[in-house]
């Protein structure tokens, strides 16, 4: 749910537009009006947006339904909450170098955060232009595609701002994660080293150098 996982022109995110893309429809405004519908596997309706600042305290929530095993994988190590700080840097962002979504179901008339995937690219003076990718999913949620979908919205919008690759680390072990990169059906290479898996997922199929 956190803060950043820590600049190229929004340029044709710019007015509005409709995008029909592998069977989803997304409607673009900026990236920070990002919004589209998705059904999970067992067929309930979700929203993919763009996180807002008024998302904080949605987004405290969640992160306190987490468990620590999660916790651990996303930040690596344990973290008993989110700071005012890391709310306001997980909020509050550029959408040009820092992009997150939020995926949403509305439980009791409220919205619920059950998801949040996010990129922030690398200080690259020059292409290819890398961010790092990071996801996590509430328990309860998982393994209903959850994050497929929001790494699919992810790669959209890394393409049109220019990103080239994604990285990512996972722990080893984190075999779900690696899963859900694997089966994106993108040129994907992986290092390993003692503590962790060094993944990078190459956005165009022309782009591996
Ligand atoms: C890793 C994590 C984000 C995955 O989220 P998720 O929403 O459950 O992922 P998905 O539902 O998209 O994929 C999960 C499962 O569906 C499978 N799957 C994904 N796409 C699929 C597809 N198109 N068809 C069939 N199965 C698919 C995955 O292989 C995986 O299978 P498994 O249950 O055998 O492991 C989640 O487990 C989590 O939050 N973990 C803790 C935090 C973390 O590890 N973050 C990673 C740091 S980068």
């Amino acid at each position: 749910m956190g803060p950043a996982n820590g600049g190229c022109a929004i340029g044709s995110l710019n007015g509005s537009r409709q995008r029909i893309t592998a069977g989803i429809t997304t409607t673009m405004n900026t990236v920070a009006n990002y919004q589209s519908v998705e059904q999970l596997r067992d067929r309930r309706a979700v929203t993919i947006r763009a996180i807002k600042p008024g998302d904080k305290t949605l987004l405290r929530e969640a992160f306190k339904k987490l468990d620590d095993t999660s916790i651990r994988l996303r930040f690596f190590g344990p973290k008993m909450e989110l700071t005012d700080q890391e709310l306001i840097q997980a909020t509050e962002i550029d959408f040009v170098r820092n992009v997150a979504l939020v995926t949403c179901v509305q439980e009791s008339a409220r919205e619920r955060i059950i998801g949040v995937g996010r990129y922030i690219t690398y200080e690259e003076r020059r292409p290819p232009l890398t961010a790092e990718v990071a996801f996590i999913v509430e328990e309860d949620f998982h393994g209903q595609g959850i994050a497929s979908i929001l790494f699919r919205h992810l790669v959209l919008i890394g393409r049109e701002q220019g990103v080239s690759r994604f990285a990512a680390e996972v722990l080893p072990g984190n075999q779900t994660m690696l899963k859900v990169f694997d089966r994106a059906g993108l040129p994907i290479e992986t290092k390993a080293s003692t503590d962790c898996v060094h993944v990078t997922i190459f956005l165009n199929n022309d782009a591996r150098s």
